[in-house]
């Protein structure tokens, strides 16, 4: 399975949407068929339009707050000792996340449609805060899915949704988590497609939610590649770009700009959920090694147990907790460009707090996977070896859980 140079990942898929062959796909009822292929047609279309580019980029930097810092964690690195490291505050967009850019993209989409309603699904609560925020922004009614179980460890984010005019719809199936939020938002969108615009909250699901998502959230690469060569002067012989996966958004876009580079040079490590330390469950299907399934649409490895059912998944971080993964990272994944690997819900929280001891920084649980991943290693690798992390949300929806579980946030 080999990467082609020169060409977006996201459009390295053949006619039936796959990538690598085997990864994405679009496994959608008959009803949705059109619905998903006039989309197809109208995004391909609106990102070659000039105006639709200037349109978002406008909206990117002086809505969403593009480009967000890059600045070094100098006290946590002399802590550490080793590898520098540094950090892209993706949590200083508006709205605490990367997830406002997809958002903001989906609702200009959903505009050039001429749809009045949108509706979407989230986990940490982000991806629906942020779609509520773009949908007052531009005048559309909003709907979000969201699992009973996250609706009360997120509360902040909850809280955001309504005042900004969004209908919450609990989902009490399954685990209550993202998967379900995701399934019954798709199933709302079957039989509400004609007024309805669907915002994917991810890289995941038909192929084209995948592309719209990976095409947002690289925006994220775009501003680091010219950040690192304004303070290194090129890109350094040894960087490592270290980010969470829950569905995988966040990674692609912070690794896009850099794909084409030899690995041995820029190194991308992405962190999933290893779930609490004592549990076998966990929300890692790349780290794990879990078998290839269809989930939300898509081929991807995704947890299950040996009759092929959907395995629930635990992760103290609720934008983690997800049984499945983008068909971008699979492809990743087997080609060997990225490497994966897990953190315990303990290791993120010991993260977070030695994070928040020695810099003014406050990454949410998601990101705490990654920055843990970034202190294990940093002590055994030499100071000319560049670490960045994406910090790619901001612990306040997290208040809660962090205070009952360090005592104080
Ligand atoms: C702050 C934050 N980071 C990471 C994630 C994980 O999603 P993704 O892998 O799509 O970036 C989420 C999901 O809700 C999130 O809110």
């Amino acid at each position: 399975m080999k990467i082609k140079k020169g060409i977006l990942l996201i459009d390295q898929h053949d006619k039936n949407g796959f990538w690598g062959g085997k990864f994405g796909g679009n496994f959608i009822p008959e009803t949705l068929k059109k619905p998903v292929e006039d989309l197809t047609i109208l995004f391909e279309k609106l990102r070659k339009d000039k105006k639709f580019i200037k349109e978002r980029d406008y909206y990117f930097k002086n809505w969403a707050g593009t480009p967000t810092p890059f600045i070094k964690l100098e006290n946590l690195t002399n802590h550490l000792g080793g590898a520098q490291i540094w950090t892209k505050v993706v949590s200083d967009l508006n709205g605490g996340a990367h997830k406002i850019l997809n958002a903001t993209v989906h609702c200009l989409i959903a505009k050039r449609a001429g749809r009045k309603y949108v509706t979407g699904d989230t986990g940490a609560g982000y991806a629906g805060k942020m779609l509520s925020m773009a949908a007052k922004k531009f005048g559309l009614k909003c709907k979000i899915f969201m699992g009973a179980k996250d609706i009360k460890r997120q509360k902040p984010n909850c809280d955001a949704m309504r005042k900004n005019g969004a209908e919450i719809v609990p989902v009490y199936s399954g685990s209550q988590t993202l998967i379900d939020a995701v399934s019954e938002c798709m199933r709302y969108w079957v039989s509400n497609c004609d007024t309805t615009h669907m915002c994917v909250g991810s890289t995941v699901g038909p192929n084209i939610f995948i592309k719209i998502c990976g095409w947002s959230t690289s925006q994220i690469s775009k501003e680091l590649i010219v950040q690192i060569k304004n303070e290194f002067g090129e890109i350094p012989n040894k960087l490592k770009l270290i980010n969470c996966v829950g569905g995988g958004s966040s990674s692609y876009g912070f690794w896009n700009e850099f794909m084409d580079y030899n690995k041995k040079q820029v190194e991308f490590i992405g962190v999933e959920a290893g779930g609490p330390r004592n549990s076998k469950k966990h929300a890692a299907p790349l780290t794990n090694n879990s078998k290839i399934g269809v989930l939300h649409g898509s081929m991807q490895y995704v947890v299950q147990n040996s009759d092929g059912q959907i395995e629930e998944t635990e992760s103290i971080s609720a934008g983690l907790d997800y049984s499945g993964v983008s068909a971008l990272h699979c492809f990743l994944k087997d080609a060997g460009r990225a490497r994966y690997t897990s953190a315990t819900d303990e290791k993120a929280l010991e993260a977070y707090k030695l994070v928040t001891k020695y810099e003014n920084l406050n990454p949410s649980l998601e990101p705490s996977h990654a920055f843990a991943e970034a202190i294990k290693i940093a002590p055994r690798l030499t100071p000319d070896t560049v670490i960045c992390v994406n910090s790619c949300g901001d612990a306040q929806k997290d208040r809660d859980i962090l205070k009952k579980r360090l005592g104080k946030y």
